[in-house]
C-alpha cells in the first residue's frame, strides 16, 4: 500500500502550511522527503512517484529537488551516515585524509553500506562550522569537529559500541530540511 494513504490528517497538516502556488507545491515535497527518509532511512523510486502524485508533481521535480539538498538519500545509508566535510577549510585541516581512512577502515565507497551495516559515507559541502575543521555530521542529527586521526578512530569504535559520543553540534532544523534555503 502506499506510504501516504493512511496519513490524511499529516498530509493535510502539510498542505496548509504552504499557498497552492508552484512554489508551495515545490515546498510540501520537503515535509513528505522528510517523513519517509524518516521512516525508512532513504527515499526510493517508488517513493518519489508517491510524493510526486500527492503533491501534484513530477517525479523529476522530486528528485530534483532530492539532489540540491544532500541531506535526502536515494539508496539505503548505515546506521551511522558519516558526512565529510570536503570544503575548503576542512580540506586544509585534513578531510581528505579523513575521507581516505573512513572509506578504507570502513570499507565502504559512497553510495553503499559498509559490510557489517553500521556505516556509510559522503562529501558534502561546507557545514559552516569552519573554524572547528575538519567536521564530520552523522545522519541529519549533529555534527563533530576537529575530527584528526586519534578523535576519528575514538569516534569509530564508540559509534560500533553503540554508545557514540554527544555531538559537540546539533543540526540546526532549518538546515537540515532546506528551510534556510528556501525561504
Ligand atoms: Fe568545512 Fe566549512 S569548510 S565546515
Amino acid at each position: 500500500t502506499p506510504y501516504f494513504s493512511d496519513k490524511q490528517a499529516f498530509l493535510r497538516d502539510v498542505f496548509s502550511r504552504y499557498p497552492d502556488t508552484e512554489r508551495g507545491r515545490r515546498s510540501v515535497l520537503m515535509p513528505l522527503l522528510r517523513e519517509v527518509q524518516d521512516t525508512f532511512g532513504f527515499v526510493s523510486e517508488a517513493h518519489m512517484e508517491e510524493i510526486a502524485a500527492v503533491a501534484g508533481t513530477t517525479a523529476t521535480e522530486v528528485r530534483s529537488v532530492m539532489s540540491f539538498y544532500s541531506t535526502y538519500h536515494t539508496v539505503p545509508t548505515g546506521k551511522y551516515h558519516l558526512q565529510v566535510c570536503s570544503t575548503l577549510m576542512c580540506a586544509l585541516k585534513g578531510s581528505d585524509e579523513l575521507w581516505d581512512h573512513l572509506v578504507e577502515t570502513l570499507d565502504v565507497q559512497p553510495g553503499e553500506v559498509s559490510p557489517d551495516g553500521l556505516f556509510s559515507v559522503q562529501k558534502v559541502e561546507c557545514l559552516g562550522s569552519c573554524g572547528t575543521a575538519p567536521v564530520v555530521q552523522v545522519n541529519d542529527d549533529g555534527y563533530y569537529e576537529n575530527v584528526g586521526p586519534t578523535r576519528c578512530r575514538h569516534l569509530l569504535d564508540a559509534m560500533r559500541a553503540g554508545t557514540p559520543p554527544a555531538f559537540d553540534n546539533p543540526v540546526p532544523v532549518t538546515v537540515r530540511d532546506g528551510q534556510q534555503l528556501d525561504a
